[in-house]
């Protein structure tokens, strides 16, 4: 049995940590709901049971805990994971605060779950598009990964209620309050800030966590990343120059034997038909013509569950085997 903390239990992806939770009917003994002072006197449901909603301070983990799901954002969790971790909790953390830190594994438990044992009391959940697209490669490492280009259709929800929000408020006609233009019929090909080199954040972490997920940290790599007007669910177009020539159908079996992934050898799959599954998707698999080893791919996942609330819950699970 286990005592778990979900921290930043109010947000899109506090709250699904709560249905993944309940959907993996893990043993749980204990489980305590964290958010800021905002939430004060809310409650939320696990189990059918109500449970009030407690404001994170630094005697939060003083109690008995084995696991702390955080998701609140990158501030919230370079304070408070520490803490816990110095109290013996095992954080999962959603935010980018600690992904790229060398003592920090970052997992993705199809692809590299024996870094998750080597953590020393915090665990990355990567970036969500990063996520998705690690998956596929994963099983395209045998042919060589020459070169990675990315394209993302980035869903409202990867925003959180705020992102969510501006695309209700656009379709009743009032402006966007949080994305910096009208997200309805529009594309915006900015996610987090603008780097000096040109990159948005966004991209730069889907570079450097790929890398550091792959074990690959010389990968040629580079991403666009763009917010579309999709509710929920990350598209990612992947173009891949491997290193030796290929036959597409060996191509597609790697891909069906790979841990994780939906592969459509007909038709293509579509951000509504993962919403609500933990699977990623991926069909359009076909030769890049203008390259000498080249293979386009899309790839598409549910990004609060895949891309964050179920990775996390899939890490804890398999830190849960290790240790039984
Ligand atoms: P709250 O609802 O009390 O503000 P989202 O990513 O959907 O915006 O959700 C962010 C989550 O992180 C919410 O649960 C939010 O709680 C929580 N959060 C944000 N800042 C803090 C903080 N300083 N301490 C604890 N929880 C926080």
């Amino acid at each position: 049995m286990i005592n778990v903390a979900v921290v930043g239990a109010t947000g899109m992806v506090g709250q699904t940590f709560i249905t993944v939770l309940e959907e993996y009917q893990l043993p749980i003994d204990k489980i305590v709901f964290l958010a800021s002072e905002r939430s004060k006197g809310k409650t939320v449901t696990f189990n059918g049971k109500s449970y009030p909603v407690e404001v994170l301070d630094e005697h939060s983990f003083d109690q008995p805990l084995d696991y702390a799901l955080f998701s609140a954002g990158g501030d919230t969790s370079k304070k408070y994971a520490p803490i816990a971790a110095a109290h013996g909790v095992t954080v999962i953390d959603n935010s980018s605060a600690w992904r790229m830190d060398p003592t920090v594994p970052l997992v993705v438990p199809e692809v590299n779950p024996e870094a998750a044992v080597e953590h020393h009391g915090i665990i990355a959940n990567p970036n969500c598009s990063t996520i998705q697209s690690v998956i596929p490669l994963q099983a395209l490492k045998p042919w060589g990964l020459k070169r990675v280009v990315y394209s993302t259709y980035q869903a409202v929800s990867g925003s959180g209620y705020k992102g969510v929000s501006d695309l209700k408020a656009n379709l009743s006609g009032q402006p966007s309050t949080f994305y910096p233009k009208t997200i309805l019929h529009n594309v915006l090909p900015h996610i987090d800030v603008f780097l000096p080199n040109g990159a948005t954040k966004e991209e730069e972490k889907m570079v450097n966590e790929t890398r550091k997920i792959l074990g690959l940290p010389s990968l040629r790599c580079t991403a666009t990343c763009v917010r579309v007007p999709v509710f929920n669910g990350h598209s990612v177009a992947i173009n891949v120059e491997l290193e030796k020539p290929f036959a597409l159908d060996d191509i597609l079996n790697a891909l069906e034997a790979q841990a994780g992934l939906k592969v459509l050898r007909e038709g293509y799959p579509t951000p509504l038909d993962v919403s609500g599954q933990d699977l990623t998707m991926v069909g359009r698999v076909r030769r890049d013509e203008s390259l000498e080893n080249g293979l386009n791919l899309w790839v598409v996942a549910d990004n609060i569950r895949k891309g964050a609330a179920s990775n996390a819950i899939q890490i804890m699970q398999k830190l849960m085997e290790v240790q039984s």
